[in-house]
C-alpha cells in the first residue's frame, strides 16, 4: 500500500526474510517456506504475497504465447485442479491485460492437452491456483498468488460503519506511529473500531491472520501442512497479554453496537473499552497517551463546516488534552491546516483512492497554538 512500504520491509526484516527491497507499493525480498507461510500468518501491513515461478521476455503477443507454452506448468498445477490468471501491464509493447492474460491462459490451457490430454479448468471465483502476470515494457513475470484472499480481510471484521478504514492501512498507522503497547491508546472517534481491535494485536503480538482458515498457498501442490502448524504454534508462543488500555469512543450509538461486535469477534473484550461519546465532550483522563483518529473527511461522511469541525478538533486536543501524542489522518489537506497546531510528524497515505495527510501533534500541557504551518 502507497507509503506504507518502509513498513512492510520492517515487518519483513523481523520474521527474518532477506534481499528486502522496497518497490512501489510493494515490497520483495526472499525466503524459504516457512516464511512464506509466516508471512501470510503474521504480516500486518501486506495485501497479498506472491511467488515469482518464472520471468522471461517478450516484446508482442505471439512471444508471450510462445514463452508460457515452453514454461513447465505440472509442478504447479494438474487437471483436476482449478485456475484463474489476472494481468498487470505497464508496457507499450502490451496494451491489453485482459488479452495479455488470455495468451497466458491458452498457452497454459494448450500445454496440458498437447502433454496430458486433459485440461485444467478456470474458474475466476474461487480458483484453486491465483496466477499473476506481470508485464513491464518487455519484463514478464509469472507469480502464484500465494495468499488468496485480500490480507487486509481479518477475521473480526463483523460489520462495518459508513467509512471504515481499511484494516492493513489502520495497522500500518499505527506502526509507522511507532506505538507498541507501552502507553494507553484511544480513539475519540473509533467508529467499527478497526484502530483498537489492531492496536490490541499489535500490542498483544497477535497474528492478524489468526483464526482464517484458507490460505492460496494451501492448494498448492507442495503444500506442507505440519509446516504450517508449526509456524502457527511458533506465532502463537510469541502472544502476551495487554499492559495499558485500549479505548473507544464515538458519538454514534450505533458506531458503538458495530465497534463492540467487531471486538467480540476478535476475542478482545476484556482488552478494550468503548462508549459513545461526544468528542468535545470528552476529556482525557491519562498523563501521557497516544491519541489517533480518522475524522469525517466529507467524502463518505458529510460535514456541514468542515474547516470549523477541524478547527474544534485542534481547540479540543489543546484543552482537553495535555501531555498526548494525537495523531490523525484526513484527506482534507485544507481543513486539516485549521487545526491549527504545527504537526511533528507528516506521512503521506492513501485511505483507498483519497490521498491523505497522517499528522502528529505533541500537546504539551499548554501547548500554545502556532500559525499554521502544514505543508
Ligand atoms: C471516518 S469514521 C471512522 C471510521 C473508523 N476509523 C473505522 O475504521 O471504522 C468517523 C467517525 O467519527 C464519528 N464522529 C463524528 N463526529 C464525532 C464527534 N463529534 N464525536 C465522536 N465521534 C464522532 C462518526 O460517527 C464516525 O464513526
Amino acid at each position: 500500500m502507497a507509503g506504507l512500504e518502509p513498513v512492510l520491509s520492517k515487518e519483513l526484516e523481523a520474521i527474518g526474510a532477506e534481499d528486502i527491497k522496497s518497490l512501489t507499493r510493494a515490497v520483495s525480498f526472499t525466503g524459504d517456506k516457512a516464511l512464506l507461510y509466516k508471512a501470510n500468518y503474521t504480516l500486518r501491513t501486506a495485501l497479498r504475497i506472491f511467488a515469482p515461478i518464472h520471468q522471461f521476455k517478450a516484446s508482442n503477443e505471439k512471444e508471450l504465447y510462445k514463452a508460457a507454452y515452453a514454461f513447465d506448468w505440472k509442478p504447479y498445477l494438474d487437471p483436476k485442479r482449478t485456475f484463474a490468471i489476472d494481468a498487470v501491464v505497464n508496457s507499450e509493447l502490451h496494451t491489453h491485460s485482459k488479452y495479455a492474460a488470455l495468451k497466458v491462459k491458452d498457452a497454459l490451457v494448450d500445454q496440458f492437452r498437447d502433454k496430458y490430454g486433459r485440461r485444467p479448468s478456470v474458474d475466476v471465483k474461487n480458483p484453486d491456483l491465483r496466477i499473476h502476470l506481470h508485464i513491464a515494457q518487455d519484463q514478464c513475470s509469472i507469480l502464484l498468488d500465494s495468499s488468496g484472499d485480500s490480507l487486509h480481510k481479518r477475521k473480526y471484521r463483523f460489520e462495518k460503519v459508513q467509512a471504515p478504514i481499511n484494516e492493513v492501512l489502520a495497522a500500518g498507522m499505527i506502526l509507522l506511529s511507532g506505538w507498541k503497547g507501552e502507553k494507553p491508546l484511544i480513539d475519540p472517534m473509533c467508529g467499527s473500531g478497526t484502530f483498537l481491535v489492531e492496536a490490541a494485536m499489535i500490542a498483544r503480538n497477535i497474528p492478524p491472520q489468526k483464526g482464517r482458515k484458507r490460505f492460496g498457498f494451501m492448494n498448492w501442490v507442495d503444500f506442507d501442512p505440519e509446516l504450517w502448524d508449526k509456524v502457527k504454534e511458533e506465532a502463537h508462543a510469541k502472544e502476551k497479554t495487554l499492559d495499558v488500555p485500549i479505548i473507544g469512543s464515538d458519538i454514534s450509538a450505533n458506531a458503538v453496537q458495530i465497534a463492540r461486535k467487531n471486538i467480540a469477534m476478535a476475542k478482545m473484550t476484556d482488552d478494550i473499552e468503548v462508549r459513545q461519546q461526544d468528542f468535545f465532550s470528552s476529556v482525557g483522563v491519562f498523563e501521557s497517551a497516544m491519541l489517533i483518529m480518522n475524522p469525517p473527511y466529507d467524502e463518505r461522511m458529510p460535514v456541514e463546516d468542515i474547516a470549523l469541525f477541524y478547527k474544534q478538533i485542534g481547540d479540543h486536543f489543546k484543552q482537553a488534552y495535555p501531555g498526548y501524542e494525537a495523531w490523525l489522518i484526513s484527506s482534507q489537506i485544507e481543513a486539516i491546516k485549521r487545526v491549527g497546531l504545527k504537526p511533528s510528524r507528516r506521512f503521506h497515505l492513501f485511505n483507498g483512492p483519497l490521498e491523505c495527510k497522517f499528522f502528529r501533534y505533541d500537546l504539551y500541557a499548554g501547548t500554545k497554538k502556532h500559525a499554521t504551518q502544514d505543508d
